[in-house]
């Protein structure tokens, strides 16, 4: 992938777009010079050498590729023409059909990478509509491999269901630590030793999970054949609505995305 490319990042001061941005930079998948970023109410202090604008508009005209990372309902208002351009989305429920009206191609992408795009360890699918072309795809998955892995899926609905499952991923880890860190506290521990510890199992559950690359079903039953403290631990949470819970705000985390389409 050549370094001349240009990209534009509309939303590119907000978390999950100056993480992108980092990302692409640190890849050298873009030269700084040629990456555009905007930003609304206050131009954020970092990437010095790139070109910060709050005229969208301008940024399509400066990029080939235009990715758009604003809330989706910042979006609405935004009038940018990007006619024959590359136009990736990150927006949570926005539909291709939507994006490719509104901005004028159909070589639209619908994409939805997540927090841990912050350490180069997001996980994003990405669908493209009909009118992209190898090339598209190509770069779609160049970008997206430089803040993690990446899939392409074959149904808008899919993209819609991992919205939830992996776009709000990260905060289910965090979930589950908070929870553990309450139960410790409570039972007396220093909040800075059950920091430490909860912190520290769930980073390194995560690495271990990556390293082995099982099936998750798998590495549960290993822990439940050792009979100790562990398989205690998975009975009672299961026993107590785990696998149900976990079901359920998937469930509404699919809902909550297919509405927040039909409004756009
Ligand atoms: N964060 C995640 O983990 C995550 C995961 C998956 C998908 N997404 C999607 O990514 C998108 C961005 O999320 P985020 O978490 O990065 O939100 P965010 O931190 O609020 O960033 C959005 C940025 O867009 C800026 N903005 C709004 N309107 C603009 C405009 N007209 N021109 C230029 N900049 C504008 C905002 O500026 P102000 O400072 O003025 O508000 C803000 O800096 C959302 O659509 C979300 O659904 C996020």
């Amino acid at each position: 992938m050549s370094v001349s490319l240009r990209i534009g990042i509309i939303g590119g001061g907000g978390w999950l777009g100056g993480a992108i941005a980092g990302s692409i930079l640190d890849s050298g998948l873009v030269d700084a010079r040629n990456l555009c970023l905007s930003y609304r109410s206050r131009q954020p202090d970092c990437f010095p050498d790139s070109f910060w604008t709050r005229d969208n508009q301008e940024l399509t005209d400066r990029s080939d590729v235009v990715l758009l990372s604003v809330r989706p309902d910042d979006w609405h208002p935004l009038a940018v023409d990007a006619s024959g351009k590359l136009v990736i989305s990150v927006m949570a429920g926005i539909r291709l059909s939507a994006l490719s009206e509104r901005h004028k191609t159909g070589r639209v992408v619908r994409a939805l990478p997540n927090a841990a795009a912050e350490v180069a360890k997001s996980y994003t699918p990405w669908i493209g509509a009909s009118g992209i072309t190898g090339d598209d795809r190509a770069m779609v998955r160049a970008i997206f491999e430089t803040c993690g892995s990446e899939d392409e899926v074959a149904r808008e609905s899919d993209i819609d269901y991992l919205t939830g499952l992996a776009g709000s991923g990260p905060a289910f880890p965090a979930l589950l630590a908070a929870a553990m860190m309450r139960h410790a506290v409570a039972r007396g521990l220093p909040a800075e030793v059950a920091r430490r510890a909860v912190n520290t199992v769930i980073s390194g559950a995560g690495r271990l999970l990556e390293r082995r690359n099982e099936c998750p079903d798998n590495v549960v039953q290993t822990f439940l054949d050792y009979r100790g403290t562990t398989a205690a631990a998975i009975e009672g949470m299961r026993a107590a609505g785990f696998d149900a819970a976990v079901g359920e705000g998937l469930s509404a985390a699919f809902k909550k995305s297919v509405s927040m389409g039909a409004v756009s």
